[in-house]
């Protein structure tokens, strides 16, 4: 019996497991790579490092040379507006669709190789299971094709069960549940047998406020344990309570990439009182940014990076007096919109 498929899935349905069998129209065939050579350097190579990924479907460009490095142990945000091929991506990096072009490294190994596979928990976009099965049945299908030890089963079960908050209902059949129970229960498959590195495809795109509450104290969690994280979300507010890192792609490139802070500061603005200017003051300051007058105020925006203290610098150089000046934080709403219309 094979998980049921759903279009996005692909054949695998949802488990990112070892099933040589089921390479998908357009999927990487069962490529096994037993380099001993390849795994032996796994361990400090990134989590995953991807170089020109391209992807091309038909007259669809998905991706556009998609550059990106993922370390072992962060929990990266992947943070694109819809169609930005953040699901492409993810898809070429587990090896469900073939790339048209560049390459990428998964925990040491080529995209897509079967080994390593089973050492990813993969939760897809879409996904749908046999509603007939019951939700440990579920469970119990995917350890076996993630080829967990049997005597393991029933531990991994129950916690997978536990972790994602359906103890309770695990003998329920699929058909009965709630799409956010059905999206747990992905979640919980995603998790199974403790993997090195977990893929979520929009994990809370079903969930009321405590499952998106619940799956960033997973998320967490999984950090906490050495786990690498790859998120892939629009919701900013998700990456913002959880990522090290992210990337912001568009048009299936990355545009930027960092910590949140980096990213927040990357363009930083800033409020001024000042008095005692000169006339003239303008020309020489008009570089350094966006000026809006706002009261008693000016507002500086879109400054280079650090340009702070020369701005103030040469205020005084010029003659004026600097009674204040605030940092303004700009949010990540703000940096991201910005980040796509530069592009
Ligand atoms: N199987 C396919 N056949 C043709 N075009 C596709 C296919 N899969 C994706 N695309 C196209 O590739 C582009 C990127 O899609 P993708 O699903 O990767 O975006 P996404 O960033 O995951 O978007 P969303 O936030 O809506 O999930 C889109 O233009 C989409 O229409
Ligand atoms: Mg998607």
């Amino acid at each position: 019996m094979s998980p049921a498929r759903s279009a996005e899935a692909g054949p695998e349905g949802r488990g990112l497991t070892a099933s040589p069998g089921h390479a998908a129209d357009g999927a990487v065939p069962g490529r096994v790579t037993d380099d001993p050579g390849a795994r032996a350097q796994a361990p400090g190579s990134p989590a995953i490092h991807a170089i020109e990924l391209r992807k091309r479907y038909r007259r669809t460009v998905a991706l556009d040379g998609l550059s990106m490095s993922v370390e072992r142990g962060e929990v990266f945000g992947f943070l694109g507006p819809n169609g930005a091929g953040k699901t492409t991506a993810v898809k070429l990096l587990l090896g469900l669709v073939r790339p048209s072009g560049g390459e990428a490294m998964v925990l040491g190994a080529p995209a897509g190789d079967l080994q390593t596979r089973r050492r990813i928990g993969y939760l897809p976009e879409l996904f749908r299971y046999q509603s007939w099965l019951t939700a440990r049945e579920v469970l119990v299908l995917h350890c076996r094709l993630r080829r967990l030890p049997r005597p393991r089963w029933a531990g991994a079960v129950d916690d997978a069960l536990r972790i994602v908050g359906l103890s309770g209902r695990g003998d329920d059949r699929v058909g009965t549940f709630s799409k956010g129970m059905q999206q747990r229960l992905g979640l919980g498959v995603a998790l199974l047998g403790e993997p090195e590195l977990v893929v979520l495809d929009e994990p809370t795109s079903a969930l009321d406020p405590v499952g998106r509450h619940d799956v960033r104290t997973i998320i967490r969690a999984l950090r906490d344990r050495g786990t690498t994280v790859f998120l892939n979300t629009h919701l900013l507010a998700e990456a913002e309570h959880v990522c090290d890192r992210v990337a912001i792609i568009s048009r299936g490139r990355s545009v930027a990439t960092g910590s949140l802070a980096e990213l927040k500061a990357a363009r930083p603005s800033v409020r001024l009182r000042v008095g005692g200017l000169a006339d003239g003051w303008w020309e020489r300051l008009a570089g350094f940014g966006r000026w809006t007058p706002d009261g008693d105020w000016l507002l500086v925006e879109d400054m280079a990076a650090g340009r702070v203290p020369d701005l103030v610098g040469s205020i005084v150089s010029l003659g004026g007096q600097v009674e204040a000046v605030i940092p303004e934080q700009q949010t990540l709403e703000e940096r991201f919109l910005e980040l796509l219309e530069e592009k």
